[in-house]
């Protein structure tokens, strides 16, 4: 079968601009289909954070100066190229092959303090990058066979090319995907703002219930128009069809729902596997742990705590958001600071109220609880090492890639059944040995603090306990699992009619 041209469209790429799990997927698909020999290149918007951090790019030849008009004002672009790094484990790998990042270089639009923004402009931010794509492909007399959006960001782009770029034969056989990676952000705008984005006499359209309203979402366009959709684990399929979960475009949804399918994320254990991880001192494996052990103790000096190996070190990596569930905590981990010989590293930032519990925690634990307030790499591979159980007690969780990272670092987790954690993470079962952590179901402290309880009983048993290590370490979430899901997906929507 012949390779496919693809073009993947995000607000974020590992290692050069992040905020959450997108950006690693972004990245680990793109390389999986890049060695698999697909035609693949990376659209992202050129940040102002990229371009301090010295990356060297250079010009596109062909994709200079481009004007994109819009009914109000006229926006000028050029696309910065660099090769995305391969991960450590590909570079021992002979048939690697590396993928072109464009880099949409707009300054007017990226540079900004943040990747997002609460600007008046933002729906214009993203609107642009959508169009950029569109416009970089038509300088290139590059045809994708698909053009894979993610999240509302990049969700109007479907509907720009059944519109305005409805005309050019270029892309009479391009198909789009919209990947959801979360329904929490939804892109959504006044209306007033259509003129603004070129779509001020597209309204038929749009979704009517949020015209009715005045307003538009992004999201919901991208559903509306995208040639088919998918999310990121097959339990969160599922759940955002319902009220409960799915933020009120479940309906909408529900009408799209044969076209829509879940794929669980990979993990690019190129640059997620503690036998290689660049950013630890010290490795292991599941036939020698010595390593996590050494890991453990650095970790907790790092966060100036005393080592202890028979005391459980608990971690934390995450955005603090309602999302990610820590509103649980305030009736369950006092308790457990109290009672046990017990540590709490966590790294994270998001809400304040999040942000200032946790201190709160660590103020009045200081021997117990480390926090560190912010985005930082390294700590995060860190804590994953050289932590004992992983906690992530997330309200929703389209996929999540912490519990899988988790898992290959030898940390069981604790988590909320939920989205793709109750698709990646099975219940340890000390009668049988079977099982990779403490997944627990309803949302409440009382169902966390029994988890807790039931986690100490656990660790208490060494033996059991290592079983459950070792389980979890053997588990496989690699992108050359699922990357070859999407390819499937791709293939069938060529055969699909319409784009
Ligand atoms: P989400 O995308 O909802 O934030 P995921 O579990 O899919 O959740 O992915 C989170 C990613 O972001 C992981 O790679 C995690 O290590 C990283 N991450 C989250 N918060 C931080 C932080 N404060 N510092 C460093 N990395 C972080
Ligand atoms: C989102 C979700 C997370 C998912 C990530 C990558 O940010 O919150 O669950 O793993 O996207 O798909």
């Amino acid at each position: 079968m012949r390779p496919l041209r693809l073009a993947l469209c995000a607000s974020e790429v590992t290692p050069f601009a992040k905020t959450g799990g997108l950006a690693d997927v972004t990245s680990g698909l793109a390389r999986f289909l890049g060695q698999a020999g697909h035609d693949t290149r990376v659209f992202v918007p050129l940040y102002k954070k990229i371009v301090d951090s010295g990356l060297v790019t250079t010009p596109l030849p062909g994709a200079q100066a481009i004007d994109v008009r819009f009914p109000s004002r006229t926006m000028r672009f050029s696309i910065r190229t660099a090769r995305l790094p391969q991960s450590e484990a590909q570079k021992s790998d002979a048939q690697k092959s590396e993928v072109p990042v464009y880099f949409v270089d707009c300054p007017e639009l990226y540079h900004r303090p943040g990747l997002y923004t609460e600007d008046g402009d933002e729906v214009v931010r993203f609107a642009f990058l959508c169009r950029a794509v569109l416009e970089t492909c038509q300088r290139l007399q590059w045809s994708p066979d698909v053009i894979h959006c993610n999240d509302w960001h990049t969700g109007l782009l479907p509907l720009y090319l059944r519109t305005v770029y409805a005309w050019d034969r270029l892309f009479a056989q391009t198909k789009t995907l919209l990947a959801i990676h979360n329904i929490g952000y939804q892109g959504v705008f006044p209306e007033s703002q259509l003129d603004a984005i070129g779509l001020g006499d597209q309204r038929a359209h749009l979704h009517h219930g949020d015209l009715r309203e005045g307003r538009f979402s992004c999201l919901k366009t991208g559903i509306l128009h995208a040639t088919r959709l998918s999310t990121v684990s097959i339990t969160y399929a599922k759940e955002i069809q319902t009220a409960e979960y799915g933020m009120g475009v479940e309906e909408l949804l529900q009408t799209r729902s044969k076209d829509l399918v879940g794929i669980v994320n990979g993990v690019d254990y190129g640059d997620w596997d503690p036998a290689t991880d660049p950013l630890l001192p010290h490795h292991f494996s599941a036939d020698d742990l010595t390593g996590k052990q050494q890991m453990k103790a650095a970790l907790l000096q790092r966060m100036q705590l005393p080592y202890d190996p028979r005391a459980p070190v608990f971690g934390v990596v995450s955005r603090l958001t309602s999302q990610k569930g820590f509103e649980l905590f305030s009736d369950s981990i006092p308790v457990f600071l109290q009672r046990e010989d017990m540590r709490l590293c966590v790294l994270g930032s998001g809400e304040d109220k999040h942000e200032k519990y946790f201190q709160w925690l660590r103020d009045t634990w200081p021997n117990k609880v480390g926090i560190y307030r912010g985005f930082h790499d390294e700590l995060a591979h860190w804590i994953e090492a050289g932590s004992d159980v992983f906690l992530m007690p997330s309200r929703f969780e389209p996929c999540g890639l912490n519990q899988m990272y988790s898992l290959r670092y030898g940390t069981p987790p604790v988590v909320r059944s939920t989205g793709g954690l109750a698709d990646t993470v099975a219940p340890w079962d000390p009668a049988t040995g079977a099982g990779t952590g403490f997944p627990f179901l309803e949302f409440s402290s009382h169902a966390l603090s029994g988890t807790l309880d039931w986690v100490f009983r656990n660790w208490r048993n060494q033996k059991g306990w290592k079983q459950l290590v070792k389980n979890g370490m053997q588990q496989d979430f690699s992108w050359q699992k699922q990357g070859p899901l999407y390819v499937e997906l791709y293939r069938r929507m060529l055969g699909a009619g319409a784009n």
